[in-house]
């Protein structure tokens, strides 16, 4: 498939796009600095917070699995099966309970991911979300592939 182009110049904080790249939904996300700030408390209650058995490229084998620390990309399929986790950026409580901090939860089988793709402890999800190959070709332009 050939690489696709994401202009990230008119994102807004908290945003989140969709694209689509090798028949695979890819998302970017423009993280605020208090999902930024949530993002490094989250580590005990990982699988893989440092994503030892996660697929990434090594520019994105970071806490925040990104090049830029406020520009998350990411395939947007479980690890699981591969359902499409839905976006749920805001902090509980809400449906999924007290403990929810904001990321991407799997509603085929209840898989929990944090705002860097990475997986919750005890869900079936076995790793983080994968992080496709990617770079800037300026600030404001990403190409996937
Ligand atoms: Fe996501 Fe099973 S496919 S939890």
């Amino acid at each position: 498939g050939a690489p696709v182009e994401v202009d990230i110049s008119k994102m807004e904080p908290g945003q989140l796009i969709r694209v689509a790249w090798r028949g695979k939904p890819v998302w970017v996300l423009n993280r605020t600095p208090e999902v930024l700030s949530t993002l490094a408390t989250l580590d005990s209650k990982l699988a893989d917070p440092v994503s030892n058995e996660s697929m990434q490229p090594g520019s994105s084998k970071n806490p925040l699995r990104s090049i830029k620390p406020e520009i998350f990309v990411a395939v947007g399929l479980c690890t699981h099966l591969g359902c499409s986790p839905t976006f749920r950026p805001e902090i509980a409580p809400n449906d999924l309970g007290p403990d929810w901090k904001g990321g991407f939860f799997c509603p085929c089988h209840g898989s929990w991911f944090d705002l860097a793709g990475r997986v919750y402890r005890g869900v079936p999800a076995p790793t983080n979300l994968e992080i496709p190959p990617y770079r800037y070709v300026t600030d404001n332009l990403i190409v996937v592939g």
